[in-house]
């Protein structure tokens, strides 16, 4: 057992993606009224923390990652006291509450963006960003692309560029410039005075720039493109510079003015090795296990990655993080059906080969129940615990994506996993709301994955989740510790023990089940005699 345990190194993390949550004033759109409404059954299902995605005042043009107000929440999504109504709820419930801190890039509408439009060239306001002349007139200053598609510059009226990995309403700020650390400082303590307990940090490795913006060599517009993923020996001009850790390190020392605070980095396509760096204990106290999240269900593959996490991060003293699905990536049960996993960010349309949905909810139950029993800290996506499936035959009509407009419409984008989720099979908008609007429409089959279809069936994913929330609680697995039972593994069989449970995933023809009690199974008709079939997990007490 850890002897530190801190809430943060072994927390069952719950995204709530605010547009797609609950909808408390029937506009169609999530808000805070709907999380109030609603908070009580992420009680029963058992997360120790919820992780807000922006819910901040913001033009909505990439669904809120591009913040106009700081401080203050989007109309959208209900007035500032019902954020802090969420909060005293979440606390009175033992739920800790952690939002998203957008410091790479605000809204081009931003009074501080708006105001280095007017000063003009050379000014202090510019200095806020990455303002530049272009090379030789009309080209841009160097050849980086946008993540969302594109060029990753626009050119203003006075025939300067400003720099925006992302879309061009997200002009990048310039972390060289000591306004911008006082000016996001400032940010984390209003925050943190109202009583949050943490911050993500989106697009945390992006936010200082190689001097100079020289080229890329290899471009790739993919957060995941391993082409030009970033090394020791080849560095990427934006994708974790090293510049980055004194950043940290100054959040850290902010975080630690107040009592029982953490902060987690969203960093895409770094190497665990360099990923290890960022949470050593004067830096952040956690990041997104990405390479987890991109690792198929093979055994051998899992095994891999498991293995390097737990030693890579305990090398610096920090609990490995788990994820499989979030608001940017194709939801598992969906992904996890695919032999090969189509890249991050592109999403699957009505053109792609579709799923097979047997296949996904075997799967994803198994990579699910697996995860669930690693030592350290998981974050769950809204909608999972239902088994919920991306939405995949969603018509362009209804995109919103910027990838999506960016790129013609050759990468869809992630609309299909931002899909309001289901409540009552009966109601309108599915008991998103009371009025049946929804701002992205629903597909048809939500209706069978819907809370009520699930609450108290023996066998449900919705009970499944219960299940393991529970019994990994009761036997502390987050803070235990990971030991393969190697005469119980092979080619197609995973075997490991923590804190008194032993996990078996079974990846191949059905195996006996080893002798102890029966915890938890994503078998629903398993006996402890039984034999346990291919992409199946059982927990045994040992
Ligand atoms: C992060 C967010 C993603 C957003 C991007 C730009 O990757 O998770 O949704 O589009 O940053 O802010």
């Amino acid at each position: 057992m850890h002897a530190d345990e801190s809430w943060w190194r072994h927390a069952v993390i719950y995204q709530i993606y605010p547009r797609s949550f609950a909808d408390g004033n029937g506009d169609g759109m999530g808000d805070l009224l709907g999380v109030l409404e609603r908070l009580d059954s992420l009680k029963e299902l058992g997360v120790d923390a919820i992780w807000f995605s922006p819910f901040f005042k913001s033009p909505q043009k990439d669904a809120g990652y591009d913040v106009s107000d700081y401080k203050d929440i989007d109309p959208l999504f209900g007035p500032l006291a019902d954020f802090d109504a969420v909060l005293a709820k979440a606390h009175s419930l033992g739920i800790r509450v952690i939002i998203d801190l957008v410091p790479n890039h605000s809204s081009d509408q931003h009074p501080l963006f708006q105001a280095a439009l007017k000063a003009g060239k050379g000014s202090a306001e510019r200095d806020m960003y990455h303002f530049r002349e272009g090379k030789d007139g009309n080209t841009p200053p160097n050849n980086w692309p946008s993540v969302f598609g594109g060029n990753a510059w626009t050119q203003i009226d006075d025939g300067q560029w400003y720099l925006h990995i992302f879309d061009s309403s997200q002009p990048d700020f310039n972390w060289n410039n000591p306004k911008v650390i006082e000016f996001f400082h400032d940010v984390l303590r209003f925050w943190f005075d109202r009583g949050v307990d943490g911050f993500r940090v989106d697009v945390a490795h992006s936010l200082i720039k190689e001097e100079g913006l020289p080229d890329i060599e290899e471009i790739s517009t993919s957060m995941t493109g391993s082409d030009s993923e970033p090394t020791e020996e080849k560095p990427h001009p934006f994708w974790g510079q090293d510049g980055v850790h004194e950043i940290i390190r100054g959040f850290r020392k902010v975080s630690d003015e107040y009592e029982d605070r953490a902060m987690g980095a969203e960093a895409w396509i770094l190497p665990l090795k360099k990923m290890a760096k960022w949470v050593r204990p004067d830096e952040y106290h956690q990041t997104f296990n990405f390479a987890y999240l991109g690792t198929q269900w093979r055994c051998a593959d899992l095994r891999r990655v498991v293995d390097e996490s737990i030693y890579e991060f305990g090398q610096v003293g920090a609990p490995s993080t788990w994820v499989l699905s979030n608001h940017d990536v194709i939801r598992h049960v969906t992904r996890l059906a695919y032999d090969e996993i189509p890249k991050q960010g592109d999403g699957i349309g009505p053109n792609y080969p579709q799923p097979d949905e047997a296949r996904g909810q075997r799967v994803g139950r198994a990579a699910t129940a697996f995860m669930l029993a690693l030592p350290g800290s998981s974050y769950l996506y809204q909608g999972e615990e239902l088994g919920l499936p991306e939405h995949t035959t969603l018509e362009a009509k209804y995109r919103q994506d910027p990838t999506f407009f960016r790129t013609n419409g050759d990468r869809v984008g992630r609309d299909g996993c931002r899909v309001p989720i289901p409540w009552e099979a009966d109601a309108p908008a599915y008991g998103f709301n009371k009025t049946g609007k929804s701002w992205l429409p629903q597909p048809e089959n939500y209706r069978r994955y819907a809370r009520s279809e699930q609450a108290g069936v023996a066998g449900s994913t919705l009970e499944l989740y219960r299940r393991l929330l529970k019994v990994r609680k009761e036997f502390k697995l987050g803070l235990g510790s990971l030991k393969w039972v190697e005469e119980l593994c092979d080619d197609s069989t995973l075997v490991f023990d923590n804190s008194g449970v032993r996990v078996v995933a079974n990846f191949g023809s059905p195996i006996a089940l080893p002798a102890g009690e029966l915890l938890v199974t994503t078998q629903h008709d398993l006996t402890i005699e039984g034999v346990l079939e291919h992409d199946q997990v059982a927990w045994i007490r040992l």
